[in-house]
């Protein structure tokens, strides 16, 4: 089964390229999706306190445990302190909260989800995610939607490097100065809406890429997204898009295509400013 490949953390950790992601998924659907996921060979899945469904993800890693198709040491699973939880207590106990959902004895990544510089708590916040690192209850720490100026302040307070940083990235949203940042403090870039939230599949750039290779535009976009060494988190809500997007690996894209997919690059998001949410 191809999972279009790792990436090692500083400390040794290793996560797949590409991973299963969770936001929207409604908590009924959450077991059965990620159960397919798993199936299909994702072995990273992507929740947060926010989605409202982790108790259906630990219990489909869980199953697929018990169904003995992968161990836990085969599974990557991310979680996310919402926004109500910054500073040091909130924080500590927000990640049991987690932990409790999930069912799992560790957690593989927590991210802080969104920096909220009204709050100006993110570093205290990062300090408890240090003690939860340094305890072993999570293998990797890391952060969301935190830009160059977030990442500047929290490195220069804290010790731990963000072992990951997941942002919205893709090809209208390329962030060609934060990845750069990112890459020169070790940190992991990892793109959340990779298909800018389905907005990019009918793309005329990319459906023309995509009939050239005999491909899906999702697969296109994706393909776009491993080409640099990228790493993202994609959603989908059937069995056959799951498939669909670890599909990636036997074809690549020309020198042609990534001048065009490059053209489209135009700072357009399609979630919120970071700066902008609190
Ligand atoms: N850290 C953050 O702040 C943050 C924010 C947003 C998202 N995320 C993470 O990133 C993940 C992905 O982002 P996202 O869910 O916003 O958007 P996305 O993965 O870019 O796009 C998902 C959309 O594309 C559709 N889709 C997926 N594969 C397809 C295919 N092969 N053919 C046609 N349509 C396809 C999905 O439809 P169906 O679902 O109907 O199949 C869904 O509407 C999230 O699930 C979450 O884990 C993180």
């Amino acid at each position: 089964m191809h999972r279009s490949g790792k990436l090692s953390i500083s400390n040794g950790v290793v996560l797949d390229r590409l991973g299963y992601g969770l936001y929207k998924v409604p908590a009924d659907d959450a077991h059965g999706l990620c159960t397919l996921a798993l199936e299909a060979g994702y072995r990273l899945l992507d929740t947060a306190a926010m989605y409202g469904n982790e108790e259906g993800v630990g219990r489909a890693v869980r199953d697929a445990m018990s169904a003995g198709y992968v161990d836990r040491s085969d599974v990557f699973v991310t979680s996310k302190l919402w926004n109500d939880s910054h500073g040091y207590r909130a924080t500590r106990a927000a990640f049991e909260d987690s932990l409790g959902r999930l069912g799992l004895d560790y957690l593989d990544l927590y991210l802080i989800h969104w920096p909220c510089p009204g709050k100006d708590l993110y570093v205290d916040t990062w300090r408890a995610l240090e003690e939860l690192y340094s305890e072993g209850k999570v293998r990797a720490i890391g952060v969301s939607n935190f830009q160059r100026h977030h990442l500047e302040k929290l490195l220069s307070h804290t010790e731990v490097v963000p072992a990951v940083n997941q942002i919205e990235l893709h090809p209208l949203l390329q962030q060609e100065s934060l990845r750069k940042f990112n890459a020169e403090h070790g940190i992991i870039t990892q793109a959340w809406s990779p298909l800018g939230r389905g907005k990019l599949l009918t793309n005329p750039t990319i459906t023309h890429i995509a009939a050239k290779h005999s491909r899906s535009p999702a697969q296109v976009i994706l393909r776009w997204h491993l080409h640099s060494g990228g790493a993202a988190v994609v959603k989908a809500s059937s069995q056959q898009r799951i498939g669909e997007n670890l599909r990636v690996d036997d074809f690549s894209l020309d020198s042609v295509d990534l001048a065009a997919i490059a053209e489209l690059d135009s700072d357009t998001r399609v979630g919120s400013h970071p700066d902008l949410v609190n």
